[in-house]
């Protein structure tokens, strides 16, 4: 399985305003913003594209159009945060829904949601969930997608553990995970050690 850390002045500017116990809900979904467009760029830079031209004011210039099926999946709640700023990259793409909530005492994922859209198989599909912690929810995500037929799947994270990347890759071999960050640890309520908190929380401002 494949791990790129994206590097990157701008991403790393937002990491940090979104890292900042200081940060409220409103920076904190600017900065989501921010960071979930550099990262989705990044994860979506094998999509295939056609040649063409267009014509500008003046004359004819080569173009080049998307052609792959793009998806995004964003993961409930907290990869909402992600999916306008995907949209804004990717107008076209179709968009596929799954809800998943961890467990606060045993930080088990279970589902309360699943809408994918029809035809995977040679879809690019974008699964957006900004933190990978111990992998249950991504895994379960992927399992999913899996079962509907996706083939090509990629994951953008904003923080991820090493504990969740070694389970995604073993269980999803086949999957690319996209994040600017590998943290340190899990602490014993299994959250990302420096992280940045309940992702959803900070969001949304249900701390
Ligand atoms: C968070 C986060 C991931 C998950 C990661 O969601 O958004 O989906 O935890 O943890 P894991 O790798 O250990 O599964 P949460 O379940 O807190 O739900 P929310 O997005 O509704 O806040
Ligand atoms: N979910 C979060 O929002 N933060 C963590 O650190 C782990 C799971």
């Amino acid at each position: 399985m494949a791990v790129h850390v994206v590097d990157h002045p701008l991403v790393h500017d937002a990491l940090a305003v979104l890292r900042d116990a200081r940060t409220g809900p409103d920076g904190f979904r600017r900065a989501a913003a921010r960071i979930s467009v550099l990262l989705a760029a990044e994860a979506m830079r094998d999509v295939p594209t056609t040649p063409g031209t267009v014509e500008t004011p003046l004359a004819s210039a080569p173009a080049r159009r998307l052609a792959g099926d793009l998806v995004v999946v964003p993961v409930l709640r907290a990869g909402l945060g992600m999916l306008d700023a995907v949209l804004a990259l990717a107008p076209a793409a179709r968009v596929g829904h799954i809800g998943l909530q961890r467990d606060e005492l045993t930080a088990v994922a279970s589902k309360y949601y699943a809408r994918l859209p029809d035809g995977l198989a040679s879809s690019y599909v974008v699964v957006v969930d900004p933190m990978l912690a111990t992998g249950g929810s991504a895994v379960t995500a992927l399992d999913l997608l899996r079962a509907a037929g996706a083939a090509r799947v990629r994951i953008v994270c904003i923080v991820a553990a090493p504990e969740g990347i070694a389970l995604v890759e073993r269980r999803h071999p086949d999957a690319v995970i996209y994040t600017p960050a590998v943290d340190e640890r899990l602490d014993a309520r299994k959250f990302i050690v420096p992280g940045l908190g309940d992702f959803g929380d900070r969001l949304y401002g249900t701390v």
